[in-house]
């Protein structure tokens, strides 16, 4: 957010940034949302609250896109809407676990996670992770997490993840399922990056194919496009159902009206060809990315299975001269005005050998701020 700060800053001064800090696709919501969403505006539509689970119809078609997707049966009365997925991690966090509680997460990771948790005063444990396990948990970081503090409430999991990229295959989102059903730990499923998936032998897979006493959080926000709508939702276990239900009639009252209504049109054919064009937009920035990533000063990068993230390590000569991926990234925004995000965010141990670059920005963007920072390394004698 600092560098958010420093980039807003900069164009305020007339300099032309190149941002590549900010999760967020260009390219707004599929065209009949935006049409549906104006003609009730239009129509003068009253937005009272909704029920606080959200309105039937709109569960209704979530529960049809996880039959059609993951061929999943549930029933709507287990999916709950809510101010994005962030909403959800608030409503998950308090339903499933007691204060002093034990959550696991992978390190990198989505610093919301650990803030919230820790926020609640529960005790987040990092399980570190590195490139020879994507990035991703396993039973066996689980084993050893449990051997160490004794016990383990809960784990949170992304896949898609921030700020990798990396995915879980079928097999191994299973394992950890099963493991957390065997010792009594809720798994969390952030499963917000859904869609955006660029390997065809690692298809995104919903951890209630494997256990219906987990949390799914998800939203409209990415592969959609709608990050300011606020609409995500929640798959919730039978025995959780009433306790977010009282929680999100008190925390939010409801998820926004207007965006529930309009996305009923987001998973016509017409809108989910839209989506998926932007996935293979993305692709093909990806590539780029990857074809170029010694010009960016890296030495290797995570495998960016999905999302739209490129989490890069820092050649040695690289960070001999900057010290760390801050200042990496510190020079690059000054110098080459690119802004990327150093790892530290992610991964406060062993982030600052890291950078996040994220490709939502589109080819054009990627391509102009590669040469800038391949000139910049070029002027430190440090191309690559
Ligand atoms: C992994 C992950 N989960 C959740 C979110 C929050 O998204 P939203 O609240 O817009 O659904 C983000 C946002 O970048 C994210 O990267």
């Amino acid at each position: 957010m600092d560098i958010v700060d420093r980039v807003s800053t900069l164009r305020a001064q007339g300099i032309d940034v190149i941002s590549l800090c900010v999760g967020e696709p260009g390219g707004g919501a599929p065209v009949a949302v935006n049409a549906a969403a104006a003609k009730l505006h239009a129509e003068g539509a009253d937005f009272g609250y909704t029920p606080t689970r959200g309105l039937p119809e709109t569960r209704a078609a979530l529960a049809e896109h996880y039959a059609r997707q993951y061929s999943v049966q549930l029933p709507a009365e287990n999916i709950v809407m809510t101010t994005g997925s962030s909403g959800a991690f608030q409503l998950a966090f308090l339903a499933a676990f007691d204060p002093g509680d034990v959550v696991a997460l992978a390190r990198p990771g989505y610093p919301a996670y650990a803030n919230i948790l820790s926020a609640l005063g529960l005790q987040v444990v990092d399980l570190a992770t590195g490139e020879e396990q994507r990035f991703q948990p396993t039973v066996a970081s689980l084993e050893a997490a449990l051997a160490e503090h004794g016990r383990l409430d809960g784990l949170v999991i992304a896949s898609p993840a921030n700020p990798t990229g990396t995915m879980l295959s079928g097999a191994e989102l299973a394992e950890l399922a099963h493991w957390c059903q065997r010792h009594g730990a809720r798994l969390i499923s952030d499963e917000i990056y859904h869609g955006i998936e660029f390997d065809p032998q690692r298809p995104a897979h919903t951890a209630w194919e494997y256990s219906r006493e987990s949390l799914v959080v998800s939203s409209f926000s990415k592969f959609w496009g709608m990050t300011g709508w606020r609409l995500g939702w929640m798959l919730v276990p039978d025995d959780l159902i009433c306790a977010v239900d009282a929680l999100a009639s008190n925390l939010a009252l409801c998820a926004p009206a207007p965006a529930q209504r309009a996305v009923l049109h987001a998973f016509s054919p017409a809108s989910m060809a839209e989506a998926r064009k932007r996935v293979t937009e993305f692709a093909a920035t990806r590539e780029l990315v990857m074809q170029n990533l010694a010009r960016l000063g890296f030495d290797s990068a995570a495998p960016a299975d999905g999302a739209f993230y490129l989490y890069g390590r820092l050649a040695p000569r690289v960070l001999e001269r900057f010290t760390s991926a801050s200042g990496y990234c510190r020079a690059v925004l000054d110098e080459a005005r690119v802004a990327l995000t150093p790892g530290n965010d992610f991964d406060p141990a062993t982030g600052d050998r890291y950078v996040r670059l994220s490709f939502a920005a589109g080819p054009m963007a990627i391509a102009q701020a590669i040469e800038r920072i391949d000139g910049f390394l070029t002027r430190y004698g440090l191309a690559g």
